[in-house]
């Protein structure tokens, strides 16, 4: 494996983690090395590694077989629930991962209008296709003005004309994301969107924002989708319920799967009904692992535990914790932003408020680097861009484990971040 590693994204240096097992919200590694894993498989263990009732589902469902060449019960019960929670979802398709999610989701909104182009905000994230792979972490230098930000690749090997195809818009600027959807109105399939930033650094998008893109979308008949693959942890029915605005189509992953490889679109009927079979033509998706049983059973097992009471509780945590982070870094005079949405956080060393993908670039990265590591030596594991995710499992215990721990890396590094900045 290249690197050593099947996942860019846990790669760092100067190795990465080798993980042998997790409990609760504890993980062990190979060394035996035990951490607070503040990060949950970046995001999707709300329930925590090993939950009893995930575990025994996925027990039981083993028993009776992993996969067949045909739909099964499993699926149907999990496809419910998921109608019945996020507005949008008339209908929904189950896949494998976010990235077949959201390239589906395109696909659709292409065929549905017979357009070709699709809109997307600088920053977010939407898994590693082609067409994903644009203007997810540009150089600032090199990616236009910032209400008028310009198409650029995030990867070696990303097409011309994914390029091309792809309108890249500004975050949290409304009247600069319309004057550019009304000018490529005719050529737009979709906008699509994380109504909360994830992996970019949590940021929520105002509901002045969403609430132009949903009526200008709607007018201009294109798309509009919400990339709720992580944002779907904030409240049962996602950003889109929290919000009050309810996209055309819906993409969702991590958290329905239970922590197995399960992902899903959806969205408005007569977009959806573009993929039944029995029309002619119809837009096809294969997929062996499709609605797998075991997948289904471990996503059915963790939704049916995550119940409105559970949200309110860890959303309740997650406030907390956000709050505690900026005391941290205000007692020490280390300058610091806190995103927090629900049980989501993101650290940003910077004295900007992070609103967008330009004040998100101004944080300073040997800072969050250093950061990142001095939590790994002190036990608990973030995401390297020091996102974090909560988990039911934690207990006040151990969150204030999570806050020494903060408190005793920036003792540590406060001296060199000063000189570094003089
Ligand atoms: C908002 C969003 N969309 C899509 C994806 C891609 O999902 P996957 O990694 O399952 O392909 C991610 C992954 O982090 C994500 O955060």
């Amino acid at each position: 494996m290249p690197g050593g590693t099947t996942r860019t994204t846990t790669y760092f240096d100067p190795y990465p983690l080798y993980i042998a097992r997790g409990e609760g919200c504890r993980i062990w590694d190979v060394d035996g090395t035990e951490r607070l894993d503040l990060l949950g498989n970046y995001t999707a263990m709300i329930l925590g590694h090993a939950h009893p009732k995930v575990v025994e589902a996925v027990r039981k469902q083993a028993a009776q077989g992993t996969g067949f060449a045909a739909a099964n019960p499993v699926e149907v019960q999990l496809a419910a629930l998921l109608c019945q929670r996020v507005p949008s979802l008339d209908m929904v398709r189950f896949c494998n991962s976010g990235t077949e999610a959201t390239m589906f989701a395109m696909r659709l909104a292409r065929a549905f209008t017979g357009r070709s182009k699709i809109a997307r905000v600088e920053g977010g994230y939407h898994g590693t296709h082609d067409y994903a792979e644009v203007s997810t972490h540009p150089d600032v230098a090199e990616a236009g003005p910032p209400a008028a930000p310009i198409a650029r690749p995030d990867s070696i090997g990303t097409p011309d004309w994914a390029l091309e195809q792809t309108v890249v818009l500004p975050f949290n600027n409304a009247d600069a994301a319309e004057a550019i959807i009304r000018r490529e109105g005719g050529q737009l399939a979709a906008v699509i969107l994380e109504p909360i930033i994830g992996a970019g650094g949590v940021i929520a998008s105002t509901v002045e924002y969403l609430d132009r893109l949903r009526s200008v979308t709607r007018e201009l008949a294109v798309l509009l989708i919400f990339d709720e693959v992580i944002s779907l942890r904030v409240a049962p029915g996602g950003a889109q319920q929290l919000n009050g605005v309810t996209p055309d189509l819906t993409t969702l992953g991590k958290i329905i799967g239970g922590g197995l490889p399960v992902a899903a679109f959806g969205g408005r009927a007569d977009v959806m009904e573009l993929m039944d079979p029995r029309r002619s033509p119809n837009l096809g998706q294969g997929g062996t692992y499709n609605g797998n049983p075991l997948g289904m059973a471990a996503g059915l097992a963790a939704m049916t535990e995550l119940t409105q009471d559970v949200y309110e509780e860890l959303n309740r945590k997650g406030a907390r914790v956000s709050e505690q982070l900026s005391e941290v870094f205000a007692s020490h005079g280390v300058r610091a932003q806190v995103n927090g949405v629900g049980s989501l956080f993101a650290i940003h060393f910077t004295d900007r408020p992070v609103v967008d993908y330009r004040t998100k670039a101004s944080s300073n990265r040997k800072m969050t680097h250093e950061f990142f590591l001095g939590l790994v030596n002190h036990g608990v594991l973030m995401a390297p861009r020091a996102m974090g995710a909560l988990s039911t499992p934690m207990t006040e215990q151990d969150i204030q484990q999570f806050i020494d721990a903060v408190d005793a890396v920036v003792t540590e590094q406060r001296s060199s971040w000063e000189s570094d900045r003089v």
